[in-house]
């Protein structure tokens, strides 16, 4: 192994102590298709990988799917049933069957948890009722989910043990209903607000090479969508949904989208299931799936001219204190482009702005929170969202002169540097009376973490 292979491992390493910091006690809900876990070869190491989370501090929810265990159940014993829109209309005589395929599954990945030295344990925290009649089709034993126990859930991923959750709900009054393992997964990551839900199918890789793409979309070498927003998954959908064909995917995003806004911070779609699919996906940065998550910066935006007043209004006392450089009302109109304000319910909280240098690089100035909302992360998320903004730019660095604030930026990675690291015409109007510190931020290509 030569010297750059060796940091390279070591890079990963620390990335992953990093990741395993952050989510030890978080919940992970995991719905895998039935074809992934009837996969006699792949799915025994996809399992394994699930218990190294678990055993790293992650309490682990599973769904099993039951799709094609039914499929094979209900044809061995010559039962058919009609589907609407990607769902089964369980008859009466099919439910039987049904319940038997869920717990077949279930029962597959508690034998493989036992064998691994989990505990697991099958449950029913599930109330479902029925999806009745509608547009004139008569769901028959095909439910919904009505309410899902989420306390109870609680108690059990606070024993370590991993709860596994059929997609058979039972009424108040003790009918079995089929239920969707895709909504019954949604349903429950809302339910125990888990940080992350995992849908691991069997659909193709959102790619390219399959769908439209929206114009802002960015893809890999291999044209996979490595992230989408919350407010990217509407068009994306209306963009690849033809009437009457029923995808997989574009259902997967909806609950996606629906969790999101809930308040699960990600929702990943891993196709297939290939040695470290699930491990990729959480441990590093480009991940092997498709990540939804929610707009960190969606209370950022460009400036306007009515703006202005408010810029003032919230750096005027910080220019008193001799903290930011003085810019007048002309000054922030002539560079109004430059400027981007964070706004919540109408009201100006801060604001930052971003200048190009002829080498390409950036420089960040004015970032301004307004003293009654500080420490509440804004200065933060103001100072990502430029450093984003540069880097997606593909700016190789940004910089900024500062003479209060140094521990500030040094705390969230910026470096010391010298007037001659500045860009010429930077470092020609240079003020050596005021002295500031120059901080540099070194940036990659864009990356996101998952
Ligand atoms: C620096 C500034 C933008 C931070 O805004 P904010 O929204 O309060 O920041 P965040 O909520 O993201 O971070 C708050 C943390 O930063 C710390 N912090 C704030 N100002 C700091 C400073 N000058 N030096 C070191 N740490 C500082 C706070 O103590 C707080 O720490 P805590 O989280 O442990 O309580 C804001 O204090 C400000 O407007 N300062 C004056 C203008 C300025 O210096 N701009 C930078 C030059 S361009």
């Amino acid at each position: 192994m030569n010297n750059d292979q060796l940091q390279d491992q070591v890079d990963s390493i620390r990335q992953t102590f990093g990741y395993i910091r952050e989510f030890r006690g978080a919940t992970f809900v995991i719905k895998i298709d039935s074809s992934l876990i009837q996969n006699e070869d792949s799915f025994p190491v996809l399992l394994r990988d699930i218990v190294l989370l678990h055993t790293a501090g992650i309490q682990i929810i599973l769904v099993p799917g039951a799709k094609q265990r039914i499929d094979q159940i209900l044809s061995h014993f010559n039962i058919s049933c009609a589907t609407v829109g990607g769902r089964r209309i369980s008859t009466p005589e099919a439910i039987p069957f049904v319940k038997m395929a869920a717990f077949d599954v279930s029962n597959r990945l508690m034998t493989l948890l036992a064998e691994n030295k989990e505990n697991a344990v099958i449950g029913n925290w599930v109330r479902a009722r029925s999806l009745g009649v509608s547009q004139g089709i008569d769901y028959q034993c095909t439910g919904t989910i009505d309410k899902i126990d989420g306390p109870a859930l609680q108690n059990v991923l606070e024993d370590e043990v991993i709860p596994i959750i059929p997609n058979i709900g039972w009424s108040l009054s003790g009918h079995p209903y089929n239920i969707s393992s895709n909504e019954l997964a949604y349903e429950i990551s809302c339910a125990v607000k888990s940080e992350k839900l995992f849908f691991l199918t069997d659909a193709p890789p959102i790619s390219s090479s399959t769908y439209k793409l929206l114009p802002d979309m960015e893809t890999d070498e291999a044209g996979r969508i490595s992230s989408l927003s919350t407010d990217q998954i509407e068009p994306f959908i209306s963009l690849n949904t033809h009437k009457g064909v029923y995808d997989t995917n574009m259902e997967l995003l909806t609950y996606a989208s629906r969790a999101s806004k809930k308040g699960v911070k990600r929702v990943h779609l891993i196709h297939g299931c290939d040695d470290g699919v699930l491990l990729q996906e959480i441990f590093s940065n480009r991940g092997a799936g498709t990540m939804i998550h929610r707009d960190l910066h969606e209370n950022i935006r460009p400036a306007q001219h009515t703006d202005i007043a408010d810029i003032l209004r919230i750096t005027a006392p910080l220019i008193k204190e001799g903290i930011l450089l003085h810019r007048s009302y002309e000054d922030i109109q002539n560079a109004l482009s430059e400027y981007y304000v964070y706004e919540i319910d109408k009201t100006l909280h801060g604001c930052g702005a971003l200048r190009k240098y002829s080498d390409g690089s950036y420089e960040i100035y004015s970032v301004a929170v307004d003293k009654s909302y500080a420490s509440l992360g804004t200065g933060k998320q103001l100072l990502s969202y430029l450093t984003a903004r540069a880097e997606a730019q593909r700016a190789p660095r940004v910089f900024l002169l500062t003479t209060q604030t140094i521990d500030w930026f040094l705390n969230l990675g910026f470096t010391e540097a010298h007037l001659a690291d500045l860009p010429a015409e930077k470092a020609a109007s240079y003020n050596h009376g005021r002295s500031s510190r120059i901080l540099i931020k070194e940036l990659s290509a864009p990356r996101q973490r998952r």
